[in-house]
């Protein structure tokens, strides 16, 4: 017996061009969260100093959420129809979380940080309003910009203390 397609939601067959265009976000989501990735491994170890040390325990951390993040985009560009692209397909953005001239400069990590889960908030958030027909994406996305949300304020703490100090 042949199976049919979904009458309803966005697995319908005259869903197809939408799909399409969801799956272009999520591709763009899942890049920016593999570079994070990336660009947080090279953060959590290069600092130097007594300082680094919290930024990197707290880099640690986010870098297993931000894994998590990729994984889930993945999946569900699979779910739409789509396939996750290869790594030929990757380009680095994050000019901003290259290691700075010195190791101690702990400002540099924290504002790239920052600059990191800002472009997410804003990419998450424009993906939330074009799935309005896509519930399931909607709402992982959802989730996922809460996490981003969290980063950025810890993140924005920890400024606010050098800031204080008028070393930022
Ligand atoms: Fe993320
Ligand atoms: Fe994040």
């Amino acid at each position: 017996m042949a199976t049919r397609p979904a009458a309803q939601g966005i697995l319908a067959d005259d869903k197809n061009e939408a799909r399409e265009k969801i799956i272009k976000l999520l591709e763009k989501s899942y890049w920016m969260e593999i570079e994070t990735v990336m660009s947080y491994i090279t953060n959590s170890i290069n600092p130097d100093g007594v300082r680094a040390q919290l930024i990197i325990a707290s880099l640690r951390e986010d870098i297993q959420e931000e894994l998590s993040h990729a994984q889930l985009f993945a999946k569900r560009i699979k779910e739409l129809y789509g396939v996750v692209p290869g790594s030929m397909e990757f380009k680095a953005e994050q000019t901003y979380l290259q290691p700075p001239e010195q190791q101690t400069d702990i400002v540099h990590v924290i504002k790239g940080v920052i600059e990191a889960e800002t472009g997410a908030i804003e990419h998450y958030n424009a993906v939330i309003d074009a799935t309005e027909d896509d519930p399931v994406t909607q709402d992982m996305v959802v989730a996922i910009l809460n996490d981003e949300e969290g980063h950025r304020r810890l993140f924005e703490g920890y400024l606010r203390e050098y800031e204080v100090e008028g070393l930022a």
